[in-house]
């Protein structure tokens, strides 16, 4: 199977399950801690590697010892970090705190020199060109997401996107216009389509006004629903797994990871739609966003 480079965070996950967050002033004991490796890059990197794809990650890491434990856990678990950088002082932390029911809060510190900047991409070139599929976060800085776009696009490689362009600028269309595929969470649809999607209906009709941007391929969540998939030629809505939900962290990377799995198999579209959704609901029963799929 061709590669995948996937461009994202990369941090230090510690999950706290609690039954109820304390009055300030007051303390209230953790049920259960999770220390992981984590952040939306490296959990779509981990999904993909126990998917059985190759994948190398581009992201930074801070040069302290988390940092250097971060880029041990990734080798482990599989994932080429060649194209990691460290710099700055601290890696990325992300707290997940989790009370009953998905209730979770994310506590984030994510120094500034822990995101991807535009000349890591640049130097990451070559693994770039040579992947089947550059999957890009979003939520990482716009100029490094459409560094890596563009630098795909022109070797023939399949863009996909995960989150939602900058409303602001012009960086946001045109990261659009490069894609292949968009996918995106219900709040993030609202910020790519302007719409509110309800139901499968008003979803597959703001999907189609984003395939007319540019990609080929939409995926957009109807909160609390489901995810449609839909292209020029086809239109799906997959419901949730009727699975029981503990912390729905981490279930969009377990998706697009299926999701990129199956495009690289050439697989009909109701497959991997089928896939994806079935990869998500695999994440959702555990607290925490490491995926576990293998
Ligand atoms: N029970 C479930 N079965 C299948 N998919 C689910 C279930 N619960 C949530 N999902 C899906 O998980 C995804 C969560 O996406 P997202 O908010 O991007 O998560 P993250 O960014 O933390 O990975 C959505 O597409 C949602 O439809
Ligand atoms: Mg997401």
């Amino acid at each position: 199977m061709d590669s995948v480079v996937v461009l994202g965070q990369i941090a230090r996950d510690l999950v706290l399950t609690l039954d109820e967050l304390p009055e300030p002033g007051s303390g209230a004991p953790v049920t259960s801690r999770r220390e992981l490796l984590g952040g939306k890059g490296a959990n779509q990197a981990v999904a993909l590697a126990q998917l059985g794809a190759e994948v190398a990650l581009v992201g930074a890491v801070g040069t302290d010892d988390v940092g250097e434990d971060l880029l041990r856990q990734a080798t482990a678990d599989g994932i080429d970090v060649s194209a990691v950088v460290r710099r700055g002082a601290d890696s990325a932390l992300i707290v997940d705190v989790l009370e009953p029911g998905n209730q979770w809060r994310y506590l984030e510190y994510v120094p500034r020199e822990t995101l991807v900047a535009e000349e890591d991409v640049l130097a990451a070139e070559k693994l770039i060109a040579d992947a089947g599929t550059v999957l890009v976060q979003l939520q990482q800085p716009a100029a490094a997401c459409l560094a890596a776009a563009r630098l795909a696009r022109a070797a023939g490689v399949r863009v996909v996107l995960d989150g939602a362009p900058p409303t602001t600028g012009t960086h946001g269309a045109e990261l659009v216009e490069e894609a292949h595929v968009i996918r995106a969470d219900a709040r993030e649809a609202e910020q790519l389509t302007g719409a509110r999607l309800d139901d499968a209906d008003s979803a597959c009709a703001a999907a189609r006004e984003v395939l007319r941007r540019g990609p080929e391929l939409v995926v957009l969540e109807v909160s609390g629903k489901g995810n449609v998939f839909v292209t020029n030629e086809n239109e799906l809505f997959v419901p949730l797994e009727d699975t029981p939900v503990v912390d729905t962290t981490g279930a969009g990377d377990a998706l697009i990871a299926a999701l990129v799995v199956g495009l690289h198999r050439g697989a009909p579209l109701p497959e991997i739609a089928a896939a994806a959704v079935t990869a998500a609901g695999r994440t959702t029963g555990h607290p925490g966003g490491r995926p576990s799929l293998g």
